[in-house]
């Protein structure tokens, strides 16, 4: 494969003839005679003469070469204990099982099937049928509550959504059927039917004509596998709703072919994993990082892949990564940095780290959020192995920054996820759309087109993908990440730069937080802000301003937002911080300065902008956040 540099500079320079040679790495129905169609920019389409099943990519095809007792997936639940291997053939039996579940079901290829599971087999089943018969999956995160799910069944229109009677968090069950139900009851449309796994720890109640149960239905689906479907490169595998700058999610857009190359090329490049090794990513499948690298790209390479169903602490202990590293003979263990904070805070000496044998360890990856130094240096220390940093997004699907650890290891710089990973042109602009000089920050863009597997456009929604991504810098990706490249071409990013925080590696909308916020009647106006916090990196602030006359206690009036952001958003969103403040700072148009705000919380020496309305507020606003800032 060559050295790092030969690889990348061929990617950019030829990224025809480099795509279509890795696109030997999966097996088509129709071989791609070519690999970039780039003739209605800005959008492009990779393979566009090509056709495959993702499904067979990750199943079938280890069967058909005999690898069919190789451990395709392993289940590991502390919350319930209980664990199961599942072979590439037990995997296949049950995914093709349940696609024929969802054939009965009216399911045909395109249409879309809505996947609100916890992190059970199930949820990997459920979405590999999808692809097994050219259907849509749209996974939303357990943690979202019937609000949010509701507006994602409205954008997909699904024809079965999928569902289980529970989650099991360290210290409560999450009953998921009433939210499901709720969900419907608040959404427009109404899918044919819900599948519920009713699992042993709650059993969930039903709805006749609608539901149906898991179980009974797999009996049937047993009978009646469903076989692959053939579908274009093109056509969508997947929707995954991800936070952007205002309320509405944006369905980031996933296709078959050009997804399937870059999971096949980027886990032994990347990660340094391929098939017969046991990959961890400890995250949930209702984030990208579980679509990639606990489903995809570990199954469509042959490897084996980790399920755990509990959480870095509580479950029992802060050794629990350590166990499960240990039980299963873990190569690389993939993370985010919250929870090795989370894991830091609780066992600062990492005395539970030498309880278990990690000798099968060789690699830890961070992502979802910037990785500070301390946890680095901290992780580095503990378990003795690289800590490898890479920055990537939803809207991508995989690594724009790495250190590429199956290509070649480069020096890791802390703070830095290292380089530009190959198929990913990546230029940092000022606010005139002009490439900065090595060391200065800017706007992080990517010149189109974008590689095979990133996003190539929202569903349904040409116009915003556009104007979200592609309007701001002519031909290139704005990627809302600030940041710099230094001398040796490292890569730092900085932070958002628009109004998306990142609390415990999820990625949220200030402005959905401050929709919820302003349907109180109390309320005159608000802003939420992303402030920085030691385990979950940023948590989100709300400042309010009163309407004149309201008169509400203040502790109360904060417990009724927390809970009505609890019960809109979800538990996710951990808001729990409110202050009611006499004015926010505006411009003299009325536009509310966030950005100002976010760079005061952010510590930084902002000038006060001449287009202000009243200096004062702004100063007020200042002396709170810095007050607080200081005392976190
Ligand atoms: N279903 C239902 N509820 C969920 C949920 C799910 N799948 N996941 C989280 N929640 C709830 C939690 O129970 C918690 O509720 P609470 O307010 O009643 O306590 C709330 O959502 C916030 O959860 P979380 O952000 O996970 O915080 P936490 O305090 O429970 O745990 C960490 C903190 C750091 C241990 C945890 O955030 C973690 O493991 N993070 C890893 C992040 C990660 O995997 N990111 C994915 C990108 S790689
Ligand atoms: P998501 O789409 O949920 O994966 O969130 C993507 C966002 O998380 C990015 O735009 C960054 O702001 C942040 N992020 C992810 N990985 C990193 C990283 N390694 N370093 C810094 N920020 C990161």
């Amino acid at each position: 494969m060559g050295t790092y540099r030969e690889t990348y500079d061929r990617s950019i320079a030829d990224p025809e003839g480099f795509w279509l040679e890795q696109a030997a790495r999966v097996d088509w129905i129709r071989k791609p005679q070519r690999a970039l169609d780039d003739a209605n920019p800005p959008f492009y389409r990779w393979f566009p003469d090509a056709t495959l099943n993702t499904c067979f990519n990750a199943l079938d095809r280890h069967v058909v070469r005999g690898a069919g007792d190789r451990a395709a997936l392993v289940y590991d639940s502390p919350v319930t204990g209980s664990r199961r291997t599942y072979t590439y053939a037990e995997l296949l039996g049950e995914v093709a099982a349940f696609a024929g579940v969802l054939h009965t079901l009216g399911v045909a290829k395109g249409d879309r099937v809505v996947i609100y599971l916890p992190m059970i087999p199930e949820a990997v089943i459920a979405m590999l049928a999808c692809a097994r018969i050219g259907a849509v999956h749209s996974v939303v995160f357990g943690g979202f509550a019937p609000q949010e799910l509701a507006v994602r069944i409205d954008d997909a229109r699904p024809t079965v959504l999928v569902t289980a009677s529970c989650g099991i968090e360290p210290t409560r069950t999450v009953e998921y059927k009433p939210f499901v139900d709720r969900a419907l009851e608040l959404a427009e449309h109404a899918p044919a039917a819900v599948v519920v796994k009713q699992r042993p720890q709650l059993a969930a109640s039903m709805v006749d004509g609608r539901d149906i149960d898991w179980d009974v239905a797999m009996r049937a689906g047993r009978t009646d596998p469903a076989a692959v479907v053939e579908v274009a490169a093109t056509d969508p595998l997947y929707v995954l709703y991800t936070s952007g700058t205002t309320g509405r999610p944006k369905g980031i857009v996933r296709d078959n072919g050009g997804h399937a190359v870059a999971m096949a090329w980027s886990l032994p490049h990347v990660y340094g994993c391929d098939a017969g090794d046991v990959w961890w990513a400890a995250s949930d499948v209702g984030w990208v990082v579980g679509h990639s690298y606990i489903v995809y790209a570990p199954l469509i390479c042959g490897a084996t892949t980790v399920l755990y169903e509990g959480k870095p602490v509580g479950t029992p202990d802060a050794g629990a990564f350590w166990r499960v590293v240990a039980d299963h003979r873990v190569k690389a263990l993939f993370t985010a940095p919250t929870a090795v904070r989370a894991i830091k805070k609780e066992d600062p000496e990492g005395l539970l780290v030498r309880e278990h044998d990690l000798s099968c360890l060789e690699t830890l990856f961070l992502a979802g959020e910037r990785l500070d130094p301390d946890t680095y240096h901290w992780a580095t220390d503990r378990l003795g192995v690289p800590v490898v940093d890479n920055w990537w997004q939803t809207e991508t699907g995989w690594p724009i920054a790495a250190n590429l650890r199956g290509l070649e290891a480069m020096p890791i710089k802390p703070g830095s996820p290292s380089v530009a990973v190959p198929g990913y042109d990546v230029t940092v602009l000022d606010t005139d759309g002009t490439p900065v000089p090595p060391g200065t920050e800017g706007a992080i863009c990517l010149r189109l087109p974008l590689p095979p597997g990133t996003l190539p456009t929202l569903w349904g929604d040409d116009d915003r993908y556009v104007a979200s991504y592609l309007s701001t810098h002519e031909g290139h990706y704005l990627s809302g990440d600030g940041g710099y490249v230094d001398e040796d071409g490292y890569l730092f990013v900085m932070g958002r730069t628009d109004d998306v925080i990142n609390v415990a590696g999820h990625r949220l909308s200030t402005g959905s937080l401050e929709a919820v916020i302003a349907q109180h009647p109390a309320v005159a106006e608000c802003a939420v802000i992303g402030v920085a916090d030691t385990l979950k990196g940023q948590l989100p602030r709300g400042l309010v301003v009163l309407k004149a006359g309201a008169e509400v206690d203040p502790d109360r009036l904060r417990e009724e937002l927390v809970g009505m952001v609890r019960s809109q958003i979800g538990a996710v969103a951990s808001f729990r911080d409110v202050e009611v403040v006499g004015g926010l700072p505006k411009t003299r148009s009325g536009k509310i300065l966030r950005r100002t705000m976010r760079e005061i919380a952010d510590g930084k020496d902002v000038a006060v902008p001449s287009t202000i309305e009243d200096p004062q507020v702004l100063d007020d606003i200042r002396i709170l956040l810095r007050r607080d800032g200081s005392a976190s």
